[in-house]
Parts: structure tokens; sequence; C-alpha cells
């Protein structure tokens, strides 16, 4: 295809502010996928992603267009929307000319949609601003558009309405893509060059890699190389998605389309990479690879011991579509046998977990995420602690943790509210900006702090109405100590936190006085102690009885005093010894998720 004749865009929108479904009646309205095989979120392929409403993995469609007799190839690059994989996002926009900004008419500018209007400024793109859902009773298209013209200039009047649902204002919205995205530039004689923004695992065809060719123009059967990894590979099918999978000839200069390799890894395939070809290889790669880094870490025990390696084998598949997942194996006196797990964020930890949960049917238990940090001790050694177990014993000279710029999204009425969650979070203001009805609020805070329901706490605050993102922005020197739970003595490894020097003393007493409720009495006083180091902060304990099942059979009939023996030891085998304390694995897994 001739470049002048392509068009690459993307949408970006806050999530539910209806991307998909935009997404959806473009592919009919473009007859790229017939009525009758139309089911709604046709690109969202993964079960979770329809339940949840949420797009994890970006994908590329070409659809066809005509405009005054012309027509124009149009490949839409679906970015997810979640800062959990902002990388993705900016490798996705970094494949495009141009963004369509999605907000929906009745709620107005989200915390994401900012997040994402920031990320496809610095990757230059073309913005076009689009009222969405204008069909429902509660859009209110004059406060929103002027919203947005605030935001980024331009007329209010100028702004398209759009209703993904009806298909109201959707053909304007293409022709509009034609008319104001640029069309792609590159060297067609030059090597070839293509940036990899996506690569998805399918069980049938091994990985698949999405790439937009930037330079030159890559052919089927050649040899190609990856240039980070230096790993070579042949183009087995080379195609374009429209979207189900069509072969093609090549892909040349602005093209945006797959790869399949036969390789097994999305590993050798990674986000961000440039492709070129063997033979006839560019010397530099696309500016802009990282590899992601895991953020935040938990440990991953399934319920029941023998399903061990059942969740062994569930993670070993997983990662063969999610580069970013990294785990390694680790046990517990708690919770048994597990993993130890790094995520991108919070929402990749849930989408982990849920995705183990469901097609694995695996039960499972997540210890407190963690994240990293970096102790410096007196004898100067540095040492990089993601579990709370690795944290040094000796004297430590300093202690620095991941710090976040937080952008708060909301009504203004919750400003006090927010403020005051963010401070005890340690939060530190860095601004606040009115938009209309709306205040976005931006703090720096330890990611630590955010890892702990601070999402959960924000949204009850708010009765829901608040939209939260963040984004790295490095480190700090905290004062942190290790908050150890202690059992007649003995530590408990799960329960073991890192947290700041004054909510040290609130986190022991509330970790023991959960653990008192939930751990039955024993023969003798079981202490439960708080401590840091070797000095204890908190304490309760549980009193001793004597435990005679015996007791009320009055020594009477005797195959009923069997059947409460045999109970009792029934009972015995999901119990966990700390020390000389038995405890039901069941007090450990209650206290951990705070029921
Ligand atoms: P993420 O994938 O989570 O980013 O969500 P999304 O932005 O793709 O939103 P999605 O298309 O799933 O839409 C969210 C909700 O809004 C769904 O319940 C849709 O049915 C509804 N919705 C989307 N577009 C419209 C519209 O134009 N009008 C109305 N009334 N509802 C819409």
């Amino acid at each position: 295809t001739d470049p002048a004749r392509i068009r690459n865009f993307c949408i970006i929108a806050h999530i539910d502010h209806g991307k998909s479904t935009l997404a959806d009646r473009m592919l009919q309205i473009t007859g790229t996928v017939p009525d009758r095989e139309m089911r709604a979120q046709y690109l969202d392929r993964m079960d979770i992603e329809r339940e949840r409403g949420i797009t994890i993995k970006s994908q590329a469609v070409r659809m066809n267009w005509e405009v005054d007799g012309q027509s124009f190839a149009l490949n839409m690059i679906d970015t997810p929307g979640h800062v959990d994989f902002s990388y993705e996002v900016s490798r996705s926009l970094a494949a495009c000319e141009g963004a369509v900004l999605l907000v929906d008419a009745a709620q107005g500018i989200e915390a994401q949609t900012l997040a994402n209007l920031y990320l496809a400024m610095e990757n230059d793109l073309e913005i076009i601003p689009v009222l969405n859902k204008i069909d429902l009773p509660a859009a209110d298209p004059e406060r929103v558009a002027r919203e947005i013209a605030d935001l980024i200039g331009g007329d209010p009047d100028d702004i398209l309405k759009v209703s993904g649902k009806t298909g109201m204002g959707v053909e304007e919205l293409l022709d509009s893509v034609v008319a104001r995205v640029p069309a792609p530039v590159g060297d067609a004689d030059a090597p070839a060059r293509a940036m990899i923004f996506d690569s998805v695992y399918d069980p049938y065809r091994g990985v698949v890699t999405y790439v937009r060719m930037v330079d030159g123009k890559l052919v089927p059967r050649e040899k190609i190389l990856m240039m980070s990894t230096l790993s070579e590979h042949e183009a087995l099918e080379i195609g374009v998605s429209s979207p189900e999978p069509t072969p093609t000839k090549g892909l040349g200069v602005g093209e945006v389309g797959y790869l399949i390799t036969g390789v097994k890894d999305v590993r050798l395939s990674k986000v961000g990479d440039t492709v070129t070809s063997k033979l006839r290889g560019a010397t530099d790669a696309l500016p802009g690879y990282t590899d992601p880094k895991p953020m935040v870490f938990s440990g991953l025990y399934p319920l029941d011991g023998t399903d061990y390696p059942v969740l062994r084998e569930a993670l070993d598949k997983l990662k063969l579509s999610d580069a970013a997942l990294q785990y390694e194996p680790e046990t517990s006196v708690a919770l048994g046998f597990g993993f130890r797990c790094g995520f991108l964020g919070l929402l990749h930890l849930e989408i982990i977990s849920e995705r183990l949960r469901r097609e694995f049917d695996l039960d499972l238990i997540a210890t407190a995420p963690s994240v990293i940090y970096q102790v410096t001790t007196e004898d100067g050694k540095e040492i990089t602690v993601t579990n709370p177990s690795e944290y040094p014993t000796g004297k430590i000279m300093s202690v620095r943790e991941p710090v976040v710029r937080v952008a708060i999204l909301a009504p203004k009425d919750y400003v006090g509210t927010i403020m005051e969650l963010c401070q005890s979070r340690r939060g530190s203001l860095m601004g606040m900006e009115y938009l209309g009805e709306r205040v976005e609020l931006r703090y720096s805070m330890p990611l630590g702090e955010i890892v702990f329901d601070f999402f959960d706490h924000l949204k009850s605050r708010t009765q829901g109405y608040a939209s939260l993102d963040y984004e790295p922005m490095g480190e700090q020197e905290a004062d942190l100590v290790k908050v150890d739970i202690l059992l007649q003595g003995d530590q408990v490894d799960a329960f073991s936190a890192i947290v700041h020097r004054d909510n040290a003393y609130a986190y022991g007493t509330m970790m023991a006085e959960r653990l008192r409720k939930l751990i039955p009495r024993q023969q003798f006083e079981v202490p439960i102690q708080a401590a840091i180091g070797a000095r204890v902060i908190a304490r309760e304990t549980i009193r001793a009885i004597r435990k005679d099942v015996l007791a009320k059979c009055y020594g009477g009939d005797i195959s009923r005093k069997r059947k409460l023996l045999e109970k009792q030891k029934e009972g015995k085998k999901r119990m966990k010894m700390v020390g000389r304390v038995e405890v039901p694995q069941e007090a450990f897994i209650a206290a951990l998720s705070g029921d």
C-alpha cells in the first residue's frame, strides 16, 4: 500500500468511556466485520477482559474507508487503558500518527484520559478529541467540550460528538481520521526496521508479533533479527488483521501487521524491540526500548498444598504470553509452598491471580503486596529487597523506597477528604488544578503506600467518583523498619512487613489483634508479639485452655469417642506448627486477607 493511503491511529480513553464499543462500531461501519458476525467487543478476546470491561492486550486491525472515491487503509491500534501497562500504551502510541481522544460526555475527563493524552502528546500524535455517549440523557456535551477545549485548546464547537452505541457521528469521525491524521513517512529503500508494539501467545500458532513498519519492507520466509536480543527467526507468515489474520506478500513503509515465527515464548519477541532483516540489517534500532520491570511483589500460595505443581505449571503457561510476569519458588511456615511473583502494578497482580483462579481453577492466597527497597547496611552493603524476609538483620544506614507521581481526578467537593487520605499515606502535594466542576490533585507518594488498599479507600471516600493514575518518579530515602510478628517467640514469616516507623505500631497491633481473635486457644498461654528487630512494640495473649474433646462423653459410648478422636485428627491435617503452637491455616489466611 502507498503510505499516502495509510492512516495509523489509536483510541485513547479512560476505562469505561466506550473505547471498545466505538471500535466495534467502526469495524461494522467500514464493513470489516459483517453485521451477522458482529458481537459485542469483538476486539477484546480474553474472557476476563470482556467481563471486567478492561482491555489488557493491544491489537491492531485494518479497515478500509473511502473518502471522495479514494480508498484508505486505516490501521486502528488498540491501547491498554491502564497505567500498569503504560509501557505497552506508549509503544502502541509510538506506532501511530494520530489518536482519537475519547471522552464520555456524561463523565468528562478522568485521570487516565489525562495520562494517555500526555503520552500521546509526547509521541507528537495528532489528537482528535471526541465526545462519546451523546445518546445518554445524562450527557452534558457543552460542559465536557469546554473541559476538553480548556485542556488542549481549540473551539469547543469543533469537537466531534458520537455515540459508539448507536453509530451516530462515527462516519464523520472516520472521515476526520483520514483528513487529520498524517500519513506515515519512512524510507522504503532503507534496511527494514519494524517496531514491535505487541506480542501475543497463541496456543496454536505460537507467538504472534504485531509490528509497525518504519523503513524498508519485510517479506514472508525471510530471516529476521530482533535487535535487542539478537535472536534470529524465520518469518513463517506475515499478514494483517482485518480483523481475522490474513497473510500478505509482505509489509512496507507505514504498514501495520503481524509476524509469525514459530517461537513459543513472548520473551523472544519483546514489546518495544526493533525487527530487521538478517541479510540486510539496520544498524540502529528504533528508539525507546526498555525492559518492563516489575514494581509490585507478592507471594502466591495454593490453599490446598497439593495444588502446588498445578500452580507452577499455570505460571509457566502465563509467562509465555506475559513477558513482564516474574516468579520464583518460596516457602513459608504459615502458608507452605508457593511462589514469589513480580508484577507491573496492582492491576497486573489482580489480573494474574484472577486468571490463575479462573483458567486453572486454583484457590490462592496472596501475601500483602510489597515494593522494591534499596537497603544500605552499616558496613556499606547494598541490598535489593522485594520481600520482607530479605531485609537485613544488622545495623542499617539507609533505606530507599520507590516514589510515584499520582494524579487524582474527582468532583471538587471531595478535595478535603482526598487530601486527608493522601497525607496519611505520606503524600506531598505537588499541584492542584480545577477543570470545570472537577479538580486534579497531583501528589508524590511512596508506591508502598499505594499498593496497600489506597485505591479502595480513595473510592469509598469519594463514593466511587475519584479516578487515579500514577507513574514512577524515582526513589527517596525514608525511615522504614521491618515489623515481625512472633508467636511464642517464633516468627510467622508471611506477616512481616516493611513499613514507615510512624506506622509500625499500628501495623503491629492490628496484626497481633487479628491473630489473637483467629488462633484457637492452646494447652498453654501463647504470647503474640510485634517486634522491630529485638524490640517488642505490641503484645497480645491467647489464654490457655485444656482442650479435652472427650470431656462431654461421660465415659459412655466408645464408638462415639472414637469418632470424635478421628475428627480431631482430621482437623489437625490443616494445622500449621509455629514452634509449639498449632494454628489452623485458615486463621493465617483470614488474618492476611483482613476478614
Ligand atoms: P475499557 O476496555 O475498560 O477501557 O472500556 P471501554 O472504554 O472499552 O468501554 P466499553 O466500550 O466497554 O463501554 C463501557 C460501557 O459504556 C459499556 O457498558 C457500554 O455499553 C457503554 N457504552 C459505550 N459506548 C456507549 C454509547 O455511545 N452510549 C451509551 N449509552 N453507552 C455506551
